[in-house]
């Protein structure tokens, strides 16, 4: 089947980047990663499993760390980029918890986080990095971010955990001084509870990475806004 890119995903590579066997081979295993995600719990979209994966394609990074994995929706595209590299290991950190999951959150976002079944959740993860051989590019930790040891060097930075006020401006303040200069920060769910009285929850999270690095993605699609900055 030939690869077809998601609507509104950008191709990063060229012809003067790429060869022609490397395009087919990163093609191929786009079409795998989207195959992949559809049998899989979580809420990262085809377009940005597209657009991660062709930055990791460009990027070559060493280190990528995703801070929230659930099913692996996300995670799991961007292990198979790494994999196509032969270079790089992806760190998922999640304690896969109710209790995590629903800290300071409310309304029907703490009633669902509440009563998830999280272990169904995880064994379903482990279970996928094992029948795609992806073991040896994917490092699990079960932990929250908080308590999760600090990495250090890190190249790209995906955060995407507990989406509270509280919880997602110490996610930035944690790891993104881990992030090496140039590296890619992304913040997932700038829109998550715009609904509420105080505007979207991750509001100051995105703020204190416009003080601290320099946006230059942005991506609004119907249930998703989210933005890619530049560690400086
Ligand atoms: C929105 S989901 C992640 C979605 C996933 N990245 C995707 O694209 O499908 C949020 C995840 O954050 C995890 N989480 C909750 N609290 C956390 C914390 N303190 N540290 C790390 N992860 C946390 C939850 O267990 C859940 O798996």
């Amino acid at each position: 089947m030939d690869y077809i890119p998601p609507k509104s995903a950008i191709e990063c590579y060229s012809e003067s980047l790429y060869s022609d066997v490397q395009i087919r081979k990163m093609k191929k295993t786009k079409n795998i990663a989207l195959s992949c995600m559809a049998g899989l719990d979580g809420w990262c979209s085809r377009e940005k499993a597209t657009i991660l994966m062709d930055l990791l394609f460009l990027k070559r990074p060493k280190k990528v760390v995703e801070i929230g994995v659930w099913g692996g929706k996300s995670l799991l595209p961007m292990a198979m980029a790494l994999n196509e590299n032969k270079r790089g290991v992806i760190y998922g950190i999640d304690p896969w918890k109710n209790d995590a999951s629903a800290y300071m959150l409310e309304g029907e976002h703490l009633d669902w986080w509440t009563q998830v079944d999280h272990e169904r959740i995880y064994e379903g993860f482990i279970s996928t990095i094992q029948l795609y051989h992806l073991g040896d590019v994917v490092e699990v930790i079960r932990a929250s971010s908080k308590d999760a040891k600090i990495i250090e060097e890190i190249d790209f930075l995906h955060i995407d955990g507990n989406h509270s006020e509280a919880s997602s401006l110490s996610d930035v303040k944690k790891w993104v001084p881990h992030v090496k200069k140039g590296g890619l920060i992304i913040l997932d769910d700038l829109d998550y509870g715009e609904e509420l009285e105080g505007g979207a929850t991750t509001k100051k999270a995105a703020e204190w990475l416009d003080s601290n690095c320099t946006r230059f993605l942005q991506f609004k699609a119907e249930k998703n806004e989210w933005a890619v900055w530049v560690k400086s």
